[in-house]
């Protein structure tokens, strides 16, 4: 195998927005765990589209309303195939966190009652935490969460300890920490999940952009996904379901495009996809993320992540040399997402993230949308680089080179 180097991608020259300088120096992005920046290919597929298809779906019988149908339903075969999916219960909902609430709502107030449970992680984004909160409040059962280790890590034993207790009926989990980095064994778990008679949500925000994804190998109820961190843009996100449970489950929003009929007295439900699609879908935005999906799948979910975790190992040895710094989660790149949260004595990590963005470093700091996981941490906030498929290694560089002149700028 050529070294690391060589196997690594050059794709900077793909982003346009990566030409900028809106700092001090050239745009170094490492901000990519929030939203990814968006390749030629993908403005070009949303200009045109609108340009030139533009007209409503599922309803028009002229020639550019079936230009229309075609490039949707297209989109949405194109972008089930980079996950491993069914296009035919593959839902657009507007991001991960609708995908989540539309479980929530739909499976949970069907399916969750007094006595029962479900159970969380303690490093769930607070979109896979609130809407289990709210359910299980309203149906009078328990919410419980899954400990981390030391490492930031899930035990399958805690799993099989909370699944023994009988009465766990759905199982919520991130892929991969958007503060940690944690990558879950997903199909352990849901092997589990699925022996134990409970459902399984797998909140798969941070790994889609990153990872070879199957949904199918990995045998999820439900795994959703958010297209603006996966070079989409934004406004779309994904809900891949088991067609046995969509089939089962009421609808979540309702309106138009998701009815059969619809009499004075009642209405009946659309097939599926289209019974969890009220209203206007997004059209244009599943169109941007095909071409994104086509994008990555040109250049392989594989290679992708060899890129990223070649350039993680780096980071971390970047990171390990700033003195005072201290990185949360698994020490390994191989058990972690491309990204590396931490905290430097001294220094509050939003004063970190200006500083490095006067230099052009974009960094996130805060929270992370992840407040119960802070608190096992013992942190209030962390910052956060995460790096994407154009990243290189001149970008860790700048972080490195940035973090320590912050140090410098405060006296350490
Ligand atoms: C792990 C995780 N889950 C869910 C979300 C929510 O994604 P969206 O805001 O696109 O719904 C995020 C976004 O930061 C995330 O990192």
């Amino acid at each position: 195998m050529p070294p690391v180097a060589e196997r690594t991608l050059d794709l900077r020259a793909d982003f346009p927005i990566l030409d900028r300088a809106p700092g001090a120096g050239p745009l170094v992005y490492l901000d990519s765990g929030a939203t990814s920046q968006k390749p030629r290919v993908v403005l070009d597929a949303l200009d045109e589209h609108l340009r030139r298809h533009n007209a409503n779906v599922h309803r028009g019988v002229y020639p550019l309303a079936q230009e229309a149908d075609a490039a949707f339903e297209s989109a949405r075969r194109r972008i089930a195939a980079l996950t491993g999916a069914e296009p035919g219960s593959t839902i657009f909902t507007k991001n991960a966190t609708e995908a989540i609430n539309l479980v929530a709502y739909a499976w949970g107030r069907a399916n969750i009652g007094p006595g029962d449970a479900v159970l969380i992680t303690q490093m769930e984004h607070h979109a896979n935490i609130v809407p289990w909160q709210i359910l299980c409040a309203e149906r009078g059962a328990a919410l419980r969460y899954l400990e981390l280790d030391q490492r930031g890590e899930l035990s399958l034993t805690a799993l099989e300890a909370e699944l023994a207790r009988g009465d766990v009926r759905l199982v919520a989990f991130a892929h991969v920490s958007n503060v940690l980095g944690t990558i879950n064994p997903v199909a352990e778990m849901t092997a589990r999940i699925r022996a134990a008679g409970a459902v399984s949500l797998i909140d798969g925000a941070q790994a889609v952009p990153q990872l070879p994804v199957d949904v199918t190998a990995i045998g999820a109820d439900f795994y959703a996904w958010t297209g603006h961190k996966a070079l989409g843009p934004t406004g779309i996100g994904v809900l891949h379901g088991n067609s046995e449970l969509l089939e089962q489950m009421p609808p979540f929003l309702t309106g138009g495009d998701m009815i059969a009929s619809v009499d004075f007295d009642g209405a009946s439900w659309n097939e599926l996809p289209f019974k969890f699609e009220a209203g206007t879908p997004p059209i244009a935005e599943a169109v941007g993320l095909a071409a994104a999906a086509d994008y990555l799948s040109s250049i392989t979910m594989e290679r992708v992540r060899e890129h990223e975790l070649a350039l993680t190992e780096y980071m971390l040895e970047g990171l390990a040399g700033v003195p005072g710094l201290r990185v949360v989660g698994p020490p390994e790149a191989s058990c972690r997402g491309a990204l590396a949260s931490f905290t430097i004595d001294g220094l509050h990590p939003h004063d970190i993230a200006e500083i490095l963005g006067r230099d052009g470093v974009c960094v996130r700091a805060g929270h992370h949308c992840a407040q119960p996981l802070m608190r096992c941490l013992g942190v209030g906030a962390t910052a956060r680089a995460s790096l994407g498929v154009y990243n290189e290694r001149a970008d860790i560089d700048a972080l490195i080179g940035s973090l320590q002149r912050s140090r410098g700028i405060f006296g350490l």
